[in-house]
């Protein structure tokens, strides 16, 4: 909307460093929109400094900066055009709650903004955190091929998240206003420490120092539903005026790093994306398959019969068993000093580990030892019940699988590839169909879709379609603030 500031320089700059091939242009759009103000709001007031802008923006790498009137947005006039309702479980919340029509209203005009420009890449700031995601749930929607990329706020030195409208602060406002980011700071560092939020008690702080609290809430940043703050990603975001001045912020509440949990049946290819989605995003990568298989190995090397609990439990205790995580290459398993990472992906392996995996004993040790690899986060984990058992509050999971025929073939390369023996295509569909109903029937963390995890099927998608798809909903859950993407 124009304004433009320290904040905006960043998207722009944020524009160039991202790579779209030769023909990228970098453009800014500077709109005033007029369907996103209340009739008691700053429309009339808003900074209009385009002269400014446009030194601005072309300092800091734009290559074009468009500035369309109303009439050009909305030739014949505002109501000829169609409008966009925003589904209200993303409206009840935050700024939604108190602008009522606010969000229809940037949706409206965003949609007509993109229609006219087409680009391939959207940089928003996650300043304005909920229209960010209100643009990234309508975007996906309505299946406009733009991918959008969120850049973290922008503050000043003193920790002011930076606005177009900080201009309208007086002096005196403008110290009294940095008690916000303040004591956001301060939840989130608590929180970090163990201690509870009390949001009464950071309302009265904030009401003390003379600031009109509008709202102080707790959600869900991808779905914007109140949520408790715990051991999941949460959002503290704040809504109050400073004098005259409406100034929102927010920070993220966290125990620790983003977890990742990717869940589905044998050979859907979790691994080779998974291995490539965790290099890409520089998060540590956990194939616990490679666990259940290297318990196996041990198993059979030692003869033990798969009803002797005590003696697998004696094994157990002391195994020496290593998983060398990697953030670049494949894990490393090491049993007992010997590396096993490529013998336990063999045949007779593969047809016992369902069956070892049933068992109570061996479960608990391996999902205990998962659970302390994984305690800071920064990980992505993939097997059968991580959603489920053990990482039930990963901030993303999704369940990737595809059908049987499909499984059989890309197992079929992948055994190739490693020089091991491949059976016939009917008869790996069959041990892929027998694992499942192993590990979907078993009574101990079933293989099942945890209920806030997003399927992907992925019969006639390539690796990159189904890395992209991944990454874009690292993206949308995970906000760059917490977890940036590095260039
Ligand atoms: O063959 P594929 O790569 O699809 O499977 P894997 O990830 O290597 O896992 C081998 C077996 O370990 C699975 O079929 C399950 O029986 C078991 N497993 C499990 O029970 N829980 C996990 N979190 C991971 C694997």
């Amino acid at each position: 909307m124009g304004g433009l500031h320290k904040g905006h320089a960043e998207l722009i700059k944020v524009a160039n460093q991202t790579s779209l091939g030769e023909s990228k242009r970098v453009l800014v759009s500077v709109f005033i929109n007029p369907l996103q103000f209340g009739p008691k709001e700053d429309f009339e007031s808003y900074p209009r400094t385009l002269n400014n802008d446009c030194n601005l923006a072309q300092k800091n790498g734009a290559d074009a900066i468009w500035a369309p009137s109303v009439n050009e947005i909305f030739p014949n006039g505002i109501n000829s055009h169609f409008s966009i309702k925003v589904p209200k479980h993303l409206t009840t919340h935050l700024c939604g709650s108190c602008r009522p029509g606010h969000f229809d209203g940037v949706a409206s005009v965003i949609v007509r903004l993109l229609s006219l420009v087409k680009p391939k890449l959207l940089i928003l700031g996650e300043k304005d955190w909920q229209q960010l995601v209100i643009i990234r749930h309508l975007i996906d929607d309505l299946g406009l091929p733009i991918h959008i990329k969120g850049v973290p706020t922008i503050r000043d030195k003193h920790g002011l998240a930076l606005s177009s409208r900080n201009s309208y602060l007086k002096a005196n406002e403008k110290e009294t206003a940095l008690h916000l980011p303040r004591l956001l700071k301060e939840s989130a560092k608590d929180v970090k420490n163990g201690l509870f939020l009390n949001k009464e008690k950071l309302s009265s702080k904030l009401e003390k120092y003379g600031l009109k609290v509008e709202y102080i809430e707790t959600v869900d940043p991808y779905q914007l539903q109140p949520m408790k703050e715990g051991k999941q990603l949460c959002m503290l975001a704040v809504a109050l005026k400073c004098g005259e001045t409406r100034l929102i912020d927010h920070t993220f509440l966290m125990t620790h790093q983003p977890i990742v949990a990717i869940d589905g049946p044998a050979g859907a290819g979790k691994s080779t994306v998974t291995r490539e989605f965790a290099r890409r995003l520089g998060l540590l990568y956990l194939d616990t398959g490679a666990m259940y298989r290297a318990v196996t190995w041990i198993i059979q090397e030692k003869n033990i019969e798969l009803n002797d609990d005590d003696a697998i439990q004696i094994n157990l205790n002391n195994l020496d068993i290593k998983f060398e995580v990697s953030p670049n290459g494949p894990q490393t398993v090491w049993v007992n000093g010997q590396d096993v990472s490529n013998i336990i992906r063999s045949q007779s392996i593969t047809k016992l580990v369902s069956k070892v995996a049933c068992k109570p004993i061996v479960r608990e040790y391996l999902t205990t030892m998962q659970r302390r690899m994984g305690e800071d986060g920064g990980i992505v984990a993939e097997g059968r019940d991580i959603g489920t058992a053990v990482f039930p509050h990963a901030e993303l999971k999704i369940f990737l699988t595809a059908s049987a025929s499909e499984r059989a073939k890309r197992r079929s390369i992948d055994l190739k590839q490693r020089g091991l023996p491949v059976p016939s295509l009917k008869d790996l569909e069959s041990q892929i169909t027998e694992r499942d109903n192993l590990d979907s029937s078993r009574d101990i963390a079933p293989l099942k879709k945890a209920e806030d995890a997003i399927e992907i099927i992925t019969d006639g998608m390539n690796i990159e379609a189904v890395i992209t798809k991944m990454l874009n909903l690292f993206h949308s859950h995970i906000p760059e603030e917490v977890w940036p993407t590095t260039y």
